[in-house]
C-alpha cells in the first residue's frame, strides 16, 4: 500500500474512533441506559472525553519524535478538533441542564470558580479550533505558533476544572494530570536529550513521583488527609492500580515501544 493511501486510511480510522464515544453516548441515551440523571451522566462522559482527546493530541508531537513517524503530525489537528467538539457538547449539555436559560448559565459561570475556569478553557478551545486551518496558519504566520501555545494553559485549566468537579474521588483527574506532566516535562527537556532511552527512563520515574505529590497535595489541601497516607497507598501492591501506577505503566510503555521500533528498524551504518 502506498504511504499516501495508508495515511488516508489512518485519518479515516482516527475520525471513526473519535466519533465512537459520541455514538456510544447516543446509543445509551436512545436505549434509556443513562441512569437516573441522564444529562449529568452525559455531562461527565463528554467532559472525560474532551480531556482524553486533549491529552492524545498533546501526545502526538512526542510520539512523532520518539517513534520516528512524521505523518503522525497530520492527525494532531483532527484530535484537537475532537477534543474541542466534546468540550462544546459538554457545555451544550450544561446549558440543557439549566433548561436553556442563558441568563442562569451566565450567572453561574460568573459566580462559580470551577465554571469560570471551564468557560475560559472552552473559549481557548474555540479560538484554537477556528484558527487551526491552513488559511489561518498562513495569515498569522509566526503568531500562529504563539497563539497555539495556549494549548498548555488550556490543559492546566481543563485539569483544574476536572479536579474541582471530581468531588470525592479524584483518581481520574490525578491520572490525567500525571500524563499531562509527563508530556510537559518531555517538551521542556532539550531536544538533543529528550528522545534518549535514559531520559525516558528518568521521566518514567519523575512523572509517577510528581503524580503522587499532586494527589497528596490535593487530598491534604481539600480533605486534610496526611500526605504520607497517599504515599503509602501508592506503594501498597494491594492497591494497584493507583493513578501513579498507570502513569508509570504508560511511561514505561513509551520507552519499550521506542526501543522495539529502534531494534526493528535498526540498520548497520554503511562501511
Ligand atoms: C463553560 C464551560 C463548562 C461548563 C459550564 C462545565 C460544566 C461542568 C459541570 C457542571 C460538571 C459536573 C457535572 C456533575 O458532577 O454533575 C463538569 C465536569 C467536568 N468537566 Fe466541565 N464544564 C465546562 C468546560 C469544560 C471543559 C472545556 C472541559 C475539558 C476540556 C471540561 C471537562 C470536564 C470534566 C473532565 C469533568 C468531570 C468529569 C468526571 O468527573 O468524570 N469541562 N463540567
Amino acid at each position: 500500500m502506498s504511504p499516501a493511501r495508508r495515511l488516508s486510511l489512518i485519518k479515516l480510522a482516527v475520525l471513526i474512533l473519535s466519533l465512537l464515544p459520541a455514538a456510544e453516548l447516543a446509543l445509551r441515551w436512545q436505549m434509556g441506559r443513562m441512569g437516573a440523571r441522564p444529562v449529568t451522566e452525559a455531562l461527565l462522559w463528554t467532559g472525560d472525553w474532551a480531556v482524553t482527546f486533549l491529552l492524545i493530541s498533546l501526545a502526538i508531537t512526542p510520539a512523532r519524535a520518539l517513534f520516528d513517524w512524521p505523518p503522525l503530525v497530520t492527525l494532531r489537528r483532527r484530535l484537537g478538533l475532537a477534543a474541542a467538539g466534546y468540550a462544546l457538547l459538554h457545555f451544550t449539555l450544561y446549558v440543557l441542564d439549566q433548561k436553556w436559560n442563558l441568563v442562569v448559565v451566565a450567572l453561574e459561570i460568573v459566580k462559580r470558580f470551577y465554571l469560570t475556569i471551564g468557560f475560559v478553557a472552552l473559549l481557548i478551545f474555540i479560538t484554537l479550533s477556528i484558527t487551526s486551518t491552513d488559511g489561518w496558519q498562513r495569515k498569522l504566520r509566526r503568531n500562529w505558533k504563539r497563539l497555539h501555545y495556549l494549548v498548555y494553559p488550556l490543559g492546566i485549566l481543563a485539569l483544574t476544572h476536572f479536579f474541582i468537579q471530581s468531588k470525592a474521588n479524584v483518581s481520574d483527574a490525578v491520572m490525567a494530570s500525571g500524563l499531562f506532566l509527563w508530556l510537559m516535562l518531555w517538551r521542556l527537556l532539550p531536544r538533543d536529550i529528550r528522545n534518549r532511552p535514559l531520559t525516558l527512563l528518568g521521566l518514567a520515574i519523575v512523572a509517577p513521583v510528581l503524580t503522587v505529590i499532586v494527589e497528596a497535595l490535593w487530598y491534604w489541601g481539600s480533605k486534610n488527609v496526611p500526605p504520607m497516607r497517599i504515599v503509602q497507598a501508592s506503594l501498597d501492591p494491594l492497591l494497584i492500580p493507583r493513578p501513579a501506577h498507570i502513569v508509570l505503566a504508560a511511561a514505561l510503555g513509551v520507552l519499550v515501544v521506542m526501543l522495539l521500533l529502534r531494534i526493528r528498524f535498526w540498520r548497520p551504518a554503511p562501511s
